[in-house]
Order: structure tokens, then sequence, then C-alpha cells
């Protein structure tokens, strides 16, 4: 299932909101990419775009909130370090089930023996990590920004 952007996920700045965005799509259209037969040669591409966008992302993210003397800079760069071991352990797991025989489209089995269960598993963790990265972390920087607003 496709998560959607909502407007309570906003942090109060529309460069990171659209970043977030594209993150998004980038985990839907990798969702979309398992359920074809574009799998593996779509999934890597996809994957390897959100792992460098990613990175993209996290060092914008510390510039502007450098710009907005956001006080919590260092403890925001080690959720950044966490949430990219997440990232990769998860990514890793993709990889492998990307390249495993036995996890491709089988006709012969149901879609939960032999393919989507641990697919699934991992959008599951990989919605979890872009929400957790956004209202847990991100979400501290909204009052930073009213405040920068409202001068
Ligand atoms: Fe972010």
């Amino acid at each position: 299932m496709a998560i959607v952007w909502r407007n309570e996920i906003s942090v109060g700045n529309e460069e990171i909101d659209n970043q977030h965005k594209y993150l998004i799509d980038l985990i839907n259209i990798i969702e979309s990419a398992v359920n074809c037969d574009l799998f593996e040669d779509a999934l890597s591409i996809y994957i390897d775009q959100l792992v460098s966008y990613t990175k993209v992302h996290f060092r914008q993210e510390i510039e502007i909130q450098k710009e907005i003397s956001f006080p919590f800079i260092e403890h925001h760069q080690k959720a950044h370090q966490n949430l990219a071991n997440q990232l990769e352990e998860i990514v890793s797991e993709f990889k492998k089930i990307g390249t495993s025989k036995t996890l491709k489209i089988d006709p012969s089995k149901s879609k939960t023996e032999g393919f989507k269960k641990p697919v699934d598993h991992l959008f599951l963790l990989l919605r979890d990590w872009i929400i957790h990265h956004i209202l847990e972390e991100d979400m501290k920087m909204k009052d930073y920004f009213k405040e920068k607003d409202a001068k």
C-alpha cells in the first residue's frame, strides 16, 4: 500500500517537505517495481537512488538547520547516522531477495509463500523508516521554522 504525504507531516519548510515527498515517491515506486516484472532491474535502480538521495537529503537538512540556528544539530546528525545504518540493513535485505531465484514469482506457489511475505515485511520497515525520520526527528525543526518566519 502506498504512503501518502499529508499536511500533518509537513515540517514547515517547503524544500525539506519536497525532499520528503520525493523519498516517499521513491519508496512507493520501489513497491510498484516489486509488483511487476521489472522487479530486479528496477528495484536495484530505485533502491540505489533511494540510498544516494537519502545522503543528499540528510546533508541538505543539516545545512538548512545551520541556517535557522537549530540547536540540536549534533543529535540530529547522530539520528541521521542511525537512519542511514537502518536503511543499509533494509536495502541489503532487499538485494538478497532481489537476487534470490527462490523468491521470484512462482505461479505454483501462493504469493505469501514464495515472494510476497518477506518483501512486505521490508516495506513495513521502509515505511516505518521514513515516517520515523520525519515524525520523530525532523518535526523538531518545525518550531524553529515558525520562529524564523515570524521574524
Ligand atoms: Fe528529513
